[in-house]
């Protein structure tokens, strides 16, 4: 089977990550299990994603002419992503993360620096890439005309957009009616859309304002969408031993991109990309759980045999 061309434009960070027993309060010390560093940031983690569920994958980025660049561009390359089009920057450091984990679950501060230097005028010269896709996949580690400029170059061309909107801000209409997928969490999906109170928390209702576009994740709950005549469905999520989550929306959004890319219904993707992110949080590191394609079938066929 041809493999499909997925162009993620996006962030490429070093994730700094520490174990800690209990997150420290405000001016309070504690003392640590473990630190660790991984390669990270939300578009390089997607990039590997569907490199490894088989697409061909070119990434679209900035990284600091530094150390940690270097050591990102070369691991990425290991995952066969095309790199010719991620530039070191002189005047700024690589993207970091400082990750701390915590029974599991992770809480991130992002510092961008070198990802703040994608810019418009960088990804317009890039159109050609950007038309010869199958799909684009973007985040919000990246300037947002940056983001902007994107969905409206692949929507000029008929590209299909998946954009999964972390960190969240509110989105601008023009940018929600350019792309074809918008994958948020549910406090994501408040944030863009805007909604306070009461409405924030009707997550169905939101999801209805976009018909046929939102996939929204909800950690082991799974996933729900919106089919374009409105109604919602459920894929749940799979039972699991969780060893860090970092990184699993990041799989879903691949698995659920390179299904869309490969012509798979709506309600097709979602359960391979939660199957797929249900595997990624059973190994620390955001990238180094990440599932092959023929892990995820395994998994998948597993699953439907002991139902
Ligand atoms: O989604 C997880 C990612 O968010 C981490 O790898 C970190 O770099 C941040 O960008």
């Amino acid at each position: 089977m041809k493999k499909s061309k997925v162009t993620v434009i996006g962030s490429i960070n070093m994730d700094l990550v520490t174990e800690t027993p209990r997150v420290p309060a405000i001016g309070e010390t504690v003392l640590g299990r473990n630190f660790s560093t991984f390669p990270g940031g939300k578009g390089a983690n997607q990039a590997v994603a569907c490199a490894r569920l088989g697409a061909e994958v070119t990434m679209v980025g900035c990284v600091g002419d530094d150390g940690f660049g270097r050591e990102l561009v070369h691991y990425l390359l290991t995952e066969h992503i095309l790199m010719d089009y991620v530039e070191p920057v002189t005047h700024t450091a690589t993207g970091i993360a400082s990750i701390t984990v915590q029974d599991g679950d992770n809480s991130i501060v992002v510092v961008p620096g070198a990802n703040h230097e994608l810019t418009v005028k960088k990804v317009a010269a890039l159109e050609t890439i950007i038309q010869h896709s199958d799909i684009v996949l973007l985040q919000l580690e990246i300037p947002l005309e940056t983001v902007e400029a994107a969905a409206n170059i692949a929507h000029k061309h008929g590209v299909p957009v998946v954009l999964n909107p972390a960190p969240a801000v509110r989105l601008p209409e023009n940018l929600l009616d350019k792309v074809s997928f918008i994958t948020p969490n549910e406090h994501e999906l408040a944030i863009m859309a805007g909604a306070e109170g009461e409405q924030a928390e009707d997550y169905c209702s939101l999801m209805q304002r976009y018909p046929g576009k939102v996939v929204m994740t909800k950690g082991s709950e799974g996933a729900y969408y919106v089919l374009p005549d409105g109604s919602v469905g459920h894929e749940p999520g799979r039972k699991v031993e969780v060893m860090d989550t970092t990184g699993a929306g990041d799989t879903f959004n691949g698995a659920l991109a390179v299904m869309l890319a490969e012509g798979k219904s709506l309600e097709e993707a979602t359960k391979y990309a939660v199957a797929a992110s249900a595997l990624s949080v059973t190994r620390f590191g955001a990238q180094s759980g990440m599932p092959t394609k023929d892990q995820v079938d395994n998994f998948i066929q597993q699953m439907e045999r002991s139902i």
